[in-house]
């Protein structure tokens, strides 16, 4: 057995920080007010429902993960925001309409004390959106200043032990990483020279690591996945994470794809189509912000299926990927999905899923359990980049030169193995040949 890594206890509050006071994070702060009230489940929360195996499978080792490792208690998280509109965290979460009424009032009051700091925005990177609750500052790398104002601030307030950061905010356009995003340097030139390369979410992010805060992107808009913020991540000793949050329809074709590859069965066509009516579909409305969310989405078949390797089964495959704004149903998405396979001597099969999902339902306990997990990287030492959390995200960050996980199998042993790791277990490798001998 490997020596355990040192962890510091999760001692005293934690800030959690929410960029963007929308469906997801109203339904993330309403439903973690609720279960610490006894008052719902933490459905789809790892950290809280889930358990891990250690040792040998005749060992009968199998606790829950937040009594195997020192993950904050819900009862310490204290919550803040910013946005570009006024609402109160009780008014957003109506505004969002996730959550019933009769919910929302059992933590009204808890709800009602957030009221989002001005943002820092700029419509050229979310085109459908104008809010009047926004910073104005002589440049960027002031404006980034007024943000760790609102940060310190905010943790003298509540006397916070320890904060994580998590953009919730509208996707932004489309970006790659460019000349003022290779250094830390170039990166500050950029801000104080307001140059267009430095987009709102990395303003936020800059500030964040700045404090040393970790920081997760819960949408596809590049924000720290650029060099300059993966230094200042190492630097400063932050963990980051991201990007877009694995939820419908992706979650769906990152759990079949592998299954479908494991039986080598042909993949020739992939269309995927969504109706969604909340904000976030109004915003990927806007071609500039769904180009980041297409790039995300349509990613995860070609590392999944491995065309090169497989040039038979894929290498012809066409996947399609639409959303359409429709505002009758809020934030309850439907996806279809239209498989064409090809199976046995080249014979044609078809596959149809129709998911008719709530978005923020499933988006909110991933919220729950990135701030849990970062916050316990932080205070286990581990910094930059934390390729374990891949699980979570549709566009996972990776080191340069490596490709991507998408399998969610993979990904969920890598996230085990890897807390396995923390304690100074066993990695289980599934091998099992012991018990033959
Ligand atoms: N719901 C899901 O399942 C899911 C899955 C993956 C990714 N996402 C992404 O998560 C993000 C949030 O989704 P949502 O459904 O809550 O959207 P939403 O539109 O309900 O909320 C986003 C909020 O961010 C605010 N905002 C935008 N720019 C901001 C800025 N610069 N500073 C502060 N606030 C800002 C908006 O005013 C809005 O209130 C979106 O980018 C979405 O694409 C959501």
């Amino acid at each position: 057995m490997q020596h355990p890594v040192e962890i510091a206890p999760a001692r005293g509050k934690l800030g959690v920080l929410l960029v963007g006071l929308g469906a997801v994070s109203t339904t993330f702060v309403a439903g973690t007010l609720l279960i610490r009230k006894g008052l719902a489940s933490p459905i789809g929360s790892l950290t809280q429902m889930g358990t891990i195996r250690l040792g040998k499978r005749n060992e009968g080792r199998t606790p829950l993960i937040k009594d195997f490792l020192p993950l904050a208690s819900l009862d310490d998280l204290v919550f803040g925001a910013w946005d570009i509109f006024e609402e109160n965290g009780y008014e957003a979460a109506m505004t969002a309409g996730v959550l019933d009424a009769s919910m929302l009032e059992q933590v009204r009051p808890e709800l009602e004390a957030i009221r989002p700091w001005p943002a820092v925005f700029d419509q050229r990177y979310v085109k459908r959106l104008m809010g009047t609750n926004v910073k104005t500052g002589a440049n960027k790398r002031e404006i980034a200043e007024q943000v760790r104002a609102d940060i310190c601030a905010f943790k003298d307030a509540h006397h916070l032990d320890r904060l994580v950061m998590v953009w919730c905010g509208s996707t932004e356009i489309f970006m790659t990483p460019m000349a003022a995003h290779q250094s830390i340097a170039a990166f500050e030139q950029a801000m104080e020279s307001n140059a267009d390369e430095i987009a709102s979410s990395m303003v936020y992010a800059y500030a964040a690591l700045k404090e040393g805060i970790p920081y997760a992107n819960a949408a596809p808009n590049l924000s720290a996945d650029i060099p300059a913020l993966d230094q200042l991540a190492l630097d400063n000793g932050s963990p980051v994470v991201g990007k877009d949050l694995k939820t419908g329809q992706t979650l769906i074709k990152t759990i079949v794809a592998p299954g479908l590859k494991a039986r080598l069965i042909g993949v020739s066509g992939w269309f995927s189509t969504n109706i969604l009516g909340n904000r976030d579909g109004e915003v990927l409305d806007d071609p500039e912000s769904f180009k980041t969310k297409e790039e995300s989405k349509k990613s995860v078949l070609d590392y999944i299926l491995q065309p090169d390797l497989y040039p038979t089964l894929y290498k012809d495959l066409c996947h399609v990927v639409r959303i359409n704004y429709y505002p009758p149903r809020g934030d309850n998405k439907e996806g279809w999905d239209n498989i064409d396979l090809v199976g046995w001597l080249g014979y044609k099969m078809q596959l149809k899923i129709n998911f008719l999902c709530r978005d923020s339902i499933l988006a909110a306990p991933i919220v729950l359990d990135l701030v849990l997990f970062l916050d316990l990287a932080k205070r286990a030492g581990m910094s930059g980049i934390q390729e374990w959390l891949s699980f979570y995200f549709k566009s996972p960050v990776h080191a340069p030169g490596l490709y991507p996980e998408h399998d969610l199998f993979i990904q969920l042993m890598k996230l085990k193995n890897t807390l396995r790791y923390m304690r100074g277990e066993e990695l289980i490798t599934h091998l099992g040949l012991e018990y033959y001998g």
